[in-house]
C-alpha cells in the first residue's frame, strides 16, 4: 500500500470519540502485525478513520507494506523531537487510514527508544494531540510484555489478544490477561479487555481445534471471528499489501476481517464506549 504526504489536520477532521486498541501479545509470531493492518483497513472501509501505529522497534508495520526500514520518518523522530507529530502521520491511499510509522531508528538505539516509549507520559503526549482526528487509534507491539507493550496497555482503553492455538499457547493466554488485570489495577483503570481472537488456526488439524475448543470453553472473552492459516496472508505480506488489496476476485480473508470490524465496532458498543447503531426496520411478512 503506498502512503502519501504527511497529513495535515485541522478541525474539520474532528471525531467525537476515539477509541484506543492494542494489540498484545507473550508469543511472537502470532500473526499481531498481520491483524492491526488488515483490521485497521477494513475498519477505513467501513467508513472509519483509522491511524495505525506502529510500537514494535523492528518496524512491523512498515516491512510488512515493503518499506526500507529507515526511510519514513515516524514514531521514534517525534520522540526524538526531530518531527511534530502531525508531521509523521502518513495519509494512505485508502481514504480514512492514516499510518505513524516506527520511523527512523538505529538498531543500535532501540532500547533507549523502548524505555522512551515507556516513560510515563510519552504516548500520550504523542498521540494525544493527533486522535481528535481519528475514530481508532491502533497499535502494533512487539511480541512479549516487556516496556513497549505495558506502555500500550497504559494509553489504551481496549486489548486485543491474538492466539494460536497450539500445545501450550493457553499458558501464554493466562499471562497476558494477567497483565491487563494488574494494568488495570495498578496504572490504567479504563482498560478492558477487547476479546481473544484466534489466529493462525489450522482447520484440518484436529490438535489445533482441540486446543481453539479448550479456549472457546475456559474464557468468556473470545471472540467468534476466527483468522485461519491461508496462503493469501504469506502473499500479501509478500507483496507489501494488506489482503484486501491483492488483485483478483476478493478473497474469503478479506472478507473476514470486514466481518472481524464489524464484530469489534459490536464490542465496542456492548462495552458502552460507543452507542449502538441500530438499523430500524418495521415488521414485514413473506407471505
Ligand atoms: N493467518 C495467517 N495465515 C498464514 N500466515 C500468516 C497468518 N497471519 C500471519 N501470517 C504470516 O506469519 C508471519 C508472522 O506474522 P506477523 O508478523 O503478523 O506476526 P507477529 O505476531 O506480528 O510477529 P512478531 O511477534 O514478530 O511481531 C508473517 O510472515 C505473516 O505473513
Ligand atoms: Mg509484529
Amino acid at each position: 500500500m503506498a502512503v502519501g504526504a504527511p497529513r495535515a489536520l485541522d478541525d474539520e477532521m474532528r471525531c467525537d470519540v476515539t477509541h484506543r486498541v492494542c494489540i498484545a501479545s507473550q508469543k511472537g509470531g502470532v500473526g499481531k502485525t498481520t491483524v492491526v493492518l488488515n483490521l485497521a483497513v477494513a475498519l477505513a472501509e467501513r467508513g472509519r478513520k483509522v491511524l495505525l501505529v506502529d510500537l514494535d522497534p523492528q518496524g512491523a508495520i512498515g516491512l510488512s507494506l515493503a518499506r526500507e526500514e529507515t526511510e519514513l520518518a515516524g514514531l521514534a523522530d517525534v520522540v526524538a523531537g526531530i518531527v511534530p507529530p502531525g508531521q509523521a502521520v502518513l495519509a494512505t491511499k485508502l481514504p480514512g487510514l492514516s499510518l505513524l510509522p516506527r520511523g527512523r531508528l538505529d538498531s543500535v538505539d532501540a532500547c533507549e527508544f523502548e524505555l522512551a516509549l515507556h516513560e510515563p507520559g510519552t504516548l500520550e503526549a504523542v498521540l494525544g494531540p493527533l486522535e481528535s482526528a481519528f475514530d481508532f487509534l491502533l497499535l502494533d507491539t512487539p511480541a512479549g510484555l516487556g516496556c513497549v507493550t505495558r506502555a500500550a496497555l497504559a494509553f489504551t482503553e481496549l486489548v486485543l489478544v491474538p492466539f494460536q492455538p497450539e500445545s501450550l499457547s493457553l499458558r501464554s493466554v493466562t499471562q497476558v490477561l494477567r497483565l491487563v488485570d494488574h494494568m488495570r489495577q495498578d496504572e490504567n483503570p479504563r482498560l478492558q479487555l477487547l476479546g481473544i481472537l484466534p489466529t493462525m488456526v489450522e482447520k484440518t488439524s484436529p490438535a489445533s481445534l482441540a486446543v481453539l475448543s479448550e479456549i472457546w470453553t475456559g474464557f468468556g472473552c473470545v471472540l467468534e471471528s476466527i483468522v485461519p492459516r491461508a496462503a493469501a496472508y504469506v502473499e500479501a505480506s509478500r507483496r507489501g499489501v494488506p489482503v484486501a488489496f491483492l488483485s483478483g476476485p476478493v478473497s474469503p480473508e478479506a472478507r473476514r476481517f470486514s466481518l472481524l470490524a464489524a464484530e469489534i465496532e459490536h464490542v465496542i458498543q456492548r462495552l458502552g464506549f460507543e452507542e449502538a447503531r441500530h438499523d430500524e426496520q418495521p415488521e414485514r411478512r413473506l407471505l
